[in-house]
């Protein structure tokens, strides 16, 4: 089998990296581990970018999003008795639009097996070879036999735990790391949400968020030890915890019910440079992490997809070659200021034990953002993901 780019995970980076390729005119064949319905199940993130909005429009993914996806102006802090709404459209002209990952998922695939697209489910055991020279190709199994696609490059975009970055030698990449030592425990509920907008809250119980997937369907997250069991944590004491973590009005107006799910995520920055080798490309959680405060995980995959699909169509229609060479130098600039962005807004928002000295500082940061505008406007920027990268 050949094909000119062989794309390893079928997550919003691979697969929104293999539309736009064809919709430039490149061929793709996308390799993923688990199957199609566990694929499009998986519940992850909810807020995009107007940069991802524009993204999955180029590739012709949007038509249900524009007609299901609702557009938030702005959303609230709450620390403490208090609370700010952050004007995110006033404040840079953009909102941001609140569409699951699940929905993107099943459109993404749904477009790309409509055009015809390349891709195997079930894919065992699948291993990069050759990148570091000209002849790249990637082997896998499926039903009992093994095969190899030869390609002109690999995408690896196979997510933190998948094989791609680890094929790259030790000593060509340099790692990043800061865990922290809690969790979200998320749960998703077939109920009214609590507010028309997210709501962000830090009280001395410790943070909590109410988000949503629509007007009927809320998402809510706590933060929890890293250590906790989903078991530990009944649908009763969710809600519990859940309903003492947040601004009295909103604790009033919620409206609990059964958990559709319920897990608990760890919080990690991660970034692997550079994210390039030879003719192998990294693209998104495969390259970095972020912890979920700034709902950038998602939005950081789409924009690395786009560099690369980018770079990719210039260099097969013009034998241009800078977009590739300067792949990992451009994501990582906007990787970086998302590290930040997200590392700053965890550490205002969640409850460190024994800390005096940051809780004080964590007063201050809100402080701050509520009684500046020019403080509010640089968060507005950051979480509408609109900034001039560097
Ligand atoms: P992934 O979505 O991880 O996709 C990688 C794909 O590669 C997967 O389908 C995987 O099965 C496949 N794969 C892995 N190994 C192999 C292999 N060896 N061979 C073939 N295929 C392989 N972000 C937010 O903004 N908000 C959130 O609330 C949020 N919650 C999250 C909760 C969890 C539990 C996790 C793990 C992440 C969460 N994120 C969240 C982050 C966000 O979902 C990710 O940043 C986003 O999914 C990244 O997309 P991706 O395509 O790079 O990787
Ligand atoms: C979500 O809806 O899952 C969500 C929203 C905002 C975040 C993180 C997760 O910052």
């Amino acid at each position: 089998m050949r094909t000119q780019i062989a794309i390893v995970g079928a997550g919003p980076a691979g697969l929104l990296l293999s539309q736009l390729l064809h919709k430039g005119g490149i061929d793709t064949i996308v390799l993923e581990r688990r199957s199609r319905t566990y694929v499009e199940a998986r519940i992850r993130a909810g807020v995009l970018e107007p940069g991802t909005v524009d993204l999955l429009t180029h590739a012709g993914a949007d038509g249900r999003m524009r007609r299901e996806a609702l557009i938030h102006d702005g959303l609230a802090i709450a620390f403490g008795g208090r609370i700010v709404r952050v004007d995110l459209k006033a404040l840079t002209g953009f909102p941001v639009t609140v569409y699951g990952q699940t929905e993107i998922t099943q459109d993404l695939i749904a477009a790309r097996l409509g055009h015809g697209g390349k891709l195997v489910f079930e894919a065992e055991n699948v291993a990069l070879e050759g990148f570091d020279g000209a002849h790249p190709h990637v082997s896998y199994e499926s039903g009992g036999q093994t095969h190899d696609i030869a390609c002109d490059f690999i995408a690896g975009c196979d997510g933190f735990h998948g094989v791609s970055r680890s094929c790259v030698p030790g000593s060509a990449l340099t790692l990043y790391e800061r865990e922290l030592p809690f969790g979200w425990l998320g749960v998703l509920s077939e109920t009214r949400p609590v507010d028309d907008e997210l709501i962000y809250s830090r009280n001395e119980r410790g943070f909590a968020l109410c988000s949503m997937r629509s007007k009927t369907r809320s998402r809510y997250y706590v933060q929890c030890p890293i250590s906790d069991a989903v078991e530990a944590w009944p649908d009763d004491r969710f809600w519990d915890e859940l309903r003492r973590r947040i601004p009295a009005g909103a604790a009033e107006r919620l409206v609990t019910g059964p958990s559709l799910e319920k897990s608990i995520a760890p919080l990690r920055s991660f970034v692997a440079e550079p994210m390039a080798f030879g003719r192998l490309f990294l693209a998104g959680d495969a390259a970095h992490i972020v912890p979920p405060t700034g709902a950038k995980g998602l939005n950081l995959a789409a924009a690395d997809a786009g560099v690369l699909a980018a770079g990719l169509i210039a260099y097969y229609r013009d034998g241009d070659r800078t977009g590739l060479d300067t792949y990992s130098e451009t994501c990582l600039k906007r990787v970086w200021r998302a590290e930040r962005f997200s590392w700053w807004f965890t550490a205002m928002t969640h409850r460190f034990d024994d800390d005096a000295f940051g809780r004080r500082l964590q007063t201050a940061e809100f402080d701050q953002i509520m009684g500046s505008r020019a403080a509010a406007t640089a968060f507005a920027e950051n979480y509408v993901g609109m900034f001039r990268a560097g």
